[in-house]
């Protein structure tokens, strides 16, 4: 697949630019759109996403076939991008379901899945990593959230960052749309957070407290509630565990 890049200095969000745009960009190819600084980031549940310059905000617009296998966990995939691009550099990332990634269990970087169907799957992959973000910084978001300065005591070129991950991406891609989540999924068993432990899940309706018992080929949630009786999630959020 070929990579066509898109670098901004300042933009309201990299994911809205994405969606105001996509009908302009090469379907057949992935468009990384990166910008320096985000004004009004956007992430999950329609919250804001707070960020400065020293963040990483990049979104990935590709698209997938229609029968594709899996595709609603195409998320998981750039998680254990990042976490395999991390593990290169000595850290140790977790992925919190469905794809915080996670070091020292703060966050460091979440994922907004977006999604357009025509006549193919529009894909809208966002992400955005603390990377040189301080303590004061961090502090003021509304969880528990680390930096990788903080975690390694280094500066960290923001722009490298993006070229690693964009180039595991790829190569990762390239395995999901041939053979859907299948051949990730003990990477993905491997990196998660809260195996095994008790957790309260939000699945945008409802609040289920459990086990957090696996996650499946496909990349659901498997929450073990109580008698053997076993819930499988899509979507949704971990609040507490
Ligand atoms: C989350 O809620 O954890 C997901 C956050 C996703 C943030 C990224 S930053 C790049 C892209 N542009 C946005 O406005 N949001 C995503």
């Amino acid at each position: 697949m070929q990579s066509d890049e898109i670098f901004l200095k300042s933009i309201d969000s990299t994911q809205k630019y994405a969606k105001r745009n996509y009908l302009n960009f090469n379907k057949k190819n992935i468009t990384s759109i990166f910008s320096t600084e985000q004004t009004s980031g956007v992430g999950r549940f329609q919250k804001k996403w707070v960020s400065n310059n020293d963040n990483l905000n990049v979104t990935f617009y590709f698209t997938l076939d229609k029968n594709s296998l899996h595709f609603t966990s195409i998320g998981h995939i750039l998680a254990i991008s990042l976490a395999q691009v991390l593990k290169k550099n000595e850290l140790d990332p977790k992925l919190k379901w469905p794809n915080d990634i996670m070091l020292s269990e703060k966050k460091l970087s979440g994922i907004l899945c977006e999604i357009i169907i025509d006549d193919v799957i529009n894909v809208f992959l966002g992400i955005g990593v603390n990377v040189n973000n301080g303590k004061d910084f961090l502090d003021k978001i509304d969880q528990n959230a680390t930096s990788l300065k903080l975690e390694t005591n280094k500066i960290w070129d923001k722009k490298n960052l993006f070229k690693d991950l964009k180039f595991v991406f790829l190569k990762n891609l390239e395995t999901f749309k041939e053979k859907g989540f299948k051949p990730f999924h003990s990477i993905y068993e491997n990196l998660l957070l809260y195996k095994n432990e008790k957790i309260t899940f939000f699945d945008g309706k409802n609040k289920y407290t459990g086990i957090l018992h696996s996650v499946d080929f496909e990349g659901r949630l498997n929450l073990y509630i109580s008698n053997g009786q076993i819930k499988n999630f899509s979507a949704g959020i971990i609040l507490d565990s």
